[in-house]
């Protein structure tokens, strides 16, 4: 069984960055071509495009805003009209926006959490499922979070919420699609990319580490390796799936 993704395209939301910006590079470096979304980080992902280039991979940018959903359309189909097909969907974008207690959350910034976590992977999959369906190898893959397991701590409730209604989406859909499309998701644990630079402080990654099994954070490529299984031929009897990429964190 190979990974090989030869002859296939990906769509990866949020690819200028961490876990979206190593799962662009490592797809394409299993052979598929990629799409590489991005909202504001356009330098980021002219480097992922550089570092896909420079081993001889196809990739493309998409830069869109993806609560918008005649952008989050507009990505899907500028997409398949350069690389004529879709294979693989990574639906990694999303941000917890702000840290607030749910207590004091005020209801736009709750929208917000929505709109940025799930919906936009709503509109960009019901574009892409028809593509996916025709593929004959279609694989979605979303990008969830530990905290649907254990809450949003320190503020992260409306993000861990919206995570929580992707889950439900992607064994949802798990059931709607199969037998022609597979949807799985990860569930990292703390990544080392600047989502926490943003999150979270320097003490709280001590303790993160020190609450993890494994002994130390994870890091964006090792997330994208699982990403890369996932879409590949050597996962084709997983669909509905949820692995935990958090270094043993629910050991304890
Ligand atoms: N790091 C962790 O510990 C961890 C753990 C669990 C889950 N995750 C999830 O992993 C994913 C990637 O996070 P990361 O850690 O790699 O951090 P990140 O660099 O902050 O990635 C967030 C991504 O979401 C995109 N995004 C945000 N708002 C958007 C919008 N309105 N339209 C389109 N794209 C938008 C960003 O694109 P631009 O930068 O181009 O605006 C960026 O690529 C997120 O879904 C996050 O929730 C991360």
């Amino acid at each position: 069984m190979s990974n090989g993704l030869h002859n296939r395209v990906a769509l990866i939301t949020g690819a200028g960055a961490g876990i979206g910006q190593a799962a662009a590079i490592a797809l394409a470096s299993a052979g598929a071509a990629v799409g590489i979304h991005y909202h504001s980080t356009e330098a980021g992902a002219r480097q992922t495009l550089r570092e896909i280039e420079a081993f001889g991979g196809r990739a493309y940018l998409l830069p869109a805003d993806l609560t918008v959903e005649a952008e989050a359309n507009a990505v899907v189909d500028s997409l398949v009209q350069h690389a004529s097909r879709l294979d693989i969907l990574v639906n990694n974008a999303g941000s917890p926006v702000r840290m607030v207690r749910l207590e004091e959350c005020p209801t736009d910034l709750w929208r917000r959490a929505f709109d940025v976590n799930v919906t936009s992977a709503f509109w960009v999959t019901r574009r892409a499922i028809p593509h996916l369906r025709e593929s004959g190898h279609g694989s979605i893959i979303n990008n969830l979070t530990m905290s649907i397991q254990t809450g949003g701590s320190g503020g992260a409730g409306p993000y861990a919420a919206a995570k929580g209604a992707l889950q439900v989406m992607t064994r949802t859909l798990a059931r709607e699609l199969a037998p022609q499309v597979r949807v799985n998701a990860v569930m990292p644990g703390v990544i080392e990319t600047r989502h926490h630079e943003t999150y979270s402080t320097p003490a709280k990654m001590d303790d993160y580490r020190k609450q993890t099994p494994l002994g130390r954070n994870g890091r964006a490529e090792e997330v994208a390796e699982v990403v890369v299984f996932l879409a590949s031929d050597a996962a084709k009897f997983m669909t509905g799936a949820l692995l935990d990429v958090n270094g043993g964190r629910f050991l304890r």
